[in-house]
């Protein structure tokens, strides 16, 4: 093997490693750096073993996308950004700043299908 290609190789297995230790099915916790001092730890959250259990197949369930109206578009989803890419740390408009947004996802569909977690420490775990 020349050593070009020794070293590109050795770099693609490094960066195929680093992308699946951050991709969702590894994920355990909702990453709360967006927050400027986060007050807890961050929330329990075992992205596919949730969602398996919990019955979502449908992305956009958290994963949405609004036209600019702030209509919900069906059928597309945004999985490919985090949500403090589109909230902001305050509510602007009708759009719940990142905090909000996060409980009123997690704990509204809780709350409304009687199961999960509804409360801070079950979530925040120490
Ligand atoms: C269903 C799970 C869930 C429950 C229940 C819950 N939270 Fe959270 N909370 C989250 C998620 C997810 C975030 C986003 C960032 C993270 O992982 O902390 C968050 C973020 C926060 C933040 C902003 C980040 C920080 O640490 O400063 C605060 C403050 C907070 N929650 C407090 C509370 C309090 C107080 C309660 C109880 C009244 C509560 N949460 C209940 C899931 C939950
Ligand atoms: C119950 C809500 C929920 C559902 C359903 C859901 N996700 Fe996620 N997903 C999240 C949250 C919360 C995050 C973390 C986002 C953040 O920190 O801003 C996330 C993160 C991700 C990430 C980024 C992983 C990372 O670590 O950066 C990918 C990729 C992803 N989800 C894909 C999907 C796909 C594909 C589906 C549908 C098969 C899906 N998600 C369904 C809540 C969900
Ligand atoms: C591409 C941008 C975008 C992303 C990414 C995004 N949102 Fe939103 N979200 C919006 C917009 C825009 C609205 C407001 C729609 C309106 O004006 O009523 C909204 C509304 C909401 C609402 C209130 C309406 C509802 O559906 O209950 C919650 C809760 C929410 N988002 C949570 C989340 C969570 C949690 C994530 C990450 C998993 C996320 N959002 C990712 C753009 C986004
Ligand atoms: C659309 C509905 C829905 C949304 C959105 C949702 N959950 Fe859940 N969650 C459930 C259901 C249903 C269960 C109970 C599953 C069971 O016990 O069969 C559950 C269980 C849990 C549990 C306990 C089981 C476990 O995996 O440890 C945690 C923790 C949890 N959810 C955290 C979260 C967090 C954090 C979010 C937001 C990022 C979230 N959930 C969003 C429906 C939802």
């Amino acid at each position: 093997m020349n050593r070009m290609l020794f070293w590109g190789m050795t770099i693609l297995s490094i960066a195929v490693a680093v992308c699946t230790a951050f991709g969702q099915e590894d994920m355990e916790l909702v990453d709360n750096g967006a927050f400027d001092r986060p007050q807890r730890p961050p929330a329990i959250f075992e992205h596919d073993a949730h969602n398996e259990m919990a019955g979502l197949d449908d992305c956009a369930e958290c994963h949405h996308l609004y036209d600019e109206s702030g209509q919900k578009l069906e059928g597309e989803s945004s999985e490919d950004q985090m949500c403090a890419d589109c909230h902001e740390l305050k509510d602007v408009g009708s759009k719940p700043g990142l905090r909000k947004a996060f409980h009123n996802n997690c704990k509204g569909c809780h709350v409304a299908q009687e199961k999960g977690p509804i409360a801070c420490a079950q979530c925040h775990v120490r």
